[in-house]
């Protein structure tokens, strides 16, 4: 799994002067079928999410309101993804380390997520990670 799979996915947008719509369907606008959906909040300036990788999970990112950078690293390199629309969201595909900061006052960050919740998914430890990354190869 690498950088090169994490992409944008632009979702559908029903522009309507009453305010616009968005919908996500799994399995058809994203990779995968919807199992989990989480949402940061009430984030103080300054404050790091994120901090991990995933053995398995796939995610979808989305910034419902605010913005906040992601920054994502497969062990070789990294890119640091600024979000700031609803109508889009940034794909994470398992194995990527990401860090998410830079939250903007107010801003929330809804994630969907292909399976619920597992701390043995996680990688806390990115020396763990790294090491396991390379062991896979
Ligand atoms: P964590 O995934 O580390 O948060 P983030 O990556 O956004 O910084 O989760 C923080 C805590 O919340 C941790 O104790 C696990 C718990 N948690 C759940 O119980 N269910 C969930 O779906 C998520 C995402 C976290």
């Amino acid at each position: 799994m690498s950088l090169e799979q994490c992409k944008f996915i632009d979702l559908p947008k029903i522009s309507d002067p009453r305010g616009n719509l968005t919908f996500v369907e799994g399995g058809q606008h994203i990779p995968f079928p919807i199992q989990r959906v989480y949402y940061l909040y009430d984030v103080p300036g300054g404050a790091e999410r994120g901090g991990h990788a995933h053995k398995a999970l796939h995610q979808l990112i989305i910034a419902m309101s605010g913005s906040f950078d992601v920054v994502l690293d497969d062990g070789k390199e990294k890119k640091r993804i600024h979000l700031n629309r609803s109508y889009y969201g940034l794909y994470v595909c398992p194995m990527i380390w990401r860090e998410l900061d830079n939250f903007s006052s107010g801003s929330v960050c809804m994630v969907l997520a292909s399976n619920l919740y597992d701390e043995a998914d996680y990688y806390r430890n990115y020396g763990d990670y790294i090491s396991d990354l390379a062991s896979l190869k």
